[in-house]
């Protein structure tokens, strides 16, 4: 195939990101498909043709199922807010599409769960979710070194990711903050991503006893003076967990984390070594061997470099770094290539909703106060 059509649903941070990648990755990879910016879709017909003409697509609609119904469209990115992913992605395979969701999956483990069934029924057609974190060059390099026993036999991870963006308690309420518009919390925003690093580096989580908490349980309603709406959904969850392998792990997340921006912090730890990588300086992997004279030891800072595959498509010259959208082109070469048929490492539906299922797991352990075994 030399040529794929791509239709976006959504304009907002995550639209504005799959758009610069699909402007992006011929001229970044050279060996995928010319990408034809066909269609996108907005709720509203005046901004979706605004975002069209800045983002190249040749035509807008308001009408997500218009996008669908195109025959010059073979992959569909989903963009919207969590509440409409099912229903998009379940349409969109039914139509025969290639689907590229942002996470989380759904607003529930059924919803995911029919979102993996309709996926399984298509016809050779790949899923992927935006689990971006994972293209990161140095974390790949994080994985490589594990698997070639760098740090020795690895039996224990730690992993957080705080942000800080609901940290002002008088920031306004809205529907992100309901179970039924949003689902869960920063479980379904933040802790997602922190478990698919878990699951890359460690292998499954097959049990958790987890808390999740509402701190901040009534948040103003703008406009209406004096008035205060009840927060439905976790801001800080927390759980110890064991591996499939028989190691353990810590895994902590919180949205009202002051400071924090893009706190998403791993370190395995290992029976000759230790490696850590901070998401706020992601071009930065820092290893510790435990060898040579103890008076020597110490952390080694990796910058990455062409020396780390994908890196040295975007940027040939060794610590100038990357950034958080150009992790977006590489997770779309990686979607392209499982279009040709080609070994792809993209976290597809049926991945996804081993991710999934530990996310809800995190809620019902805390709910029951006990431990939560993961089918
Ligand atoms: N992978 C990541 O790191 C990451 C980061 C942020 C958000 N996300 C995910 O991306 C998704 C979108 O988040 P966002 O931050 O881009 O939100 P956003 O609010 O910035 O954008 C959502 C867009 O969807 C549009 N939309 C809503 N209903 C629609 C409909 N019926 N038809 C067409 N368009 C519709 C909105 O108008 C808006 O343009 C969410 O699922 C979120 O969890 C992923």
């Amino acid at each position: 195939m030399d040529r794929i059509g791509v239709g976006l649903v959504g304009t907002g941070f995550m639209g504005k990101c799959h758009a610069m990648a699909f402007g992006a990755v011929k001229a970044v990879f050279g060996d995928v498909p010319h990408i034809d910016r066909v269609a996108l879709c907005d709720v509203d017909t005046s901004h979706a043709k605004l975002k069209a003409s800045e983002f190249g697509f040749a035509r807008a609609t308001a009408n997500w199922r218009d996008v669908l119904a195109d025959p010059a469209i073979h992959l569909i990115s989903i963009t919207s807010p969590n509440g409409m992913h099912r229903e998009m992605a379940v349409a969109a395979l039914e139509a025969g599409k290639h689907v590229w969701c942002e996470k989380p999956m759904a607003l529930t483990l059924a919803d995911a769960e029919a979102m993996t069934a309709a996926a399984a029924k298509a016809k050779g057609q790949v899923t992927a979710l935006g689990y971006a974190y994972l293209r990161n060059p140095a974390l790949q390099y994080a994985k490589q070194l594990i698997g070639e026993g760098a740090i020795g036999e690895v039996f224990d991870f730690r992993g957080s990711v705080d942000e800080d963006y609901m940290a002002d308690p008088s920031l306004p309420w809205s529907w992100r903050l309901t179970r039924r518009d949003a689902g869960l919390g920063t479980l379904g925003d933040l802790t997602c991503h922190l478990v698919s690093l878990a699951h890359e580096l460690m292998g499954e989580i097959s049990s958790l006893c987890a808390m999740a908490d509402v701190v901040h349980g009534k948040r103003p309603v703008a406009g209406e003076s004096g008035k205060l709406a009840r927060v439905e959904n976790d801001d800080i969850a927390h759980a110890v967990v064991r591996f499939r392998s028989g190691a353990r792990g810590v895994l902590s997340s919180s949205r009202i984390a002051h400071g924090r921006k893009n706190g998403l912090r791993i370190e395995v730890h290992g029976s000759k070594g230790m490696l850590w990588l901070d998401n706020e300086r992601m071009n930065e992997l820092n290893l510790y061997v435990a060898e040579g004279p103890a008076a020597a030891r110490g952390f080694r800072r990796i910058l990455s470099s062409p020396a780390h595959p994908a890196y040295g498509k975007l940027c040939p010259a060794p610590g100038h770094g990357l950034g958080f959208n150009e992790l977006k082109v590489i997770e779309l070469a990686e979607i392209l290539r499982g279009i040709q048929g080609e070994p792809s490492n993209q976290i597809d539906f049926a991945r996804g909703l081993g991710i999934e299922k530990i996310i809800h797991a995190f809620a019902q352990s805390s709910m029951a106060r006990a431990w939560v075994d993961i089918a």
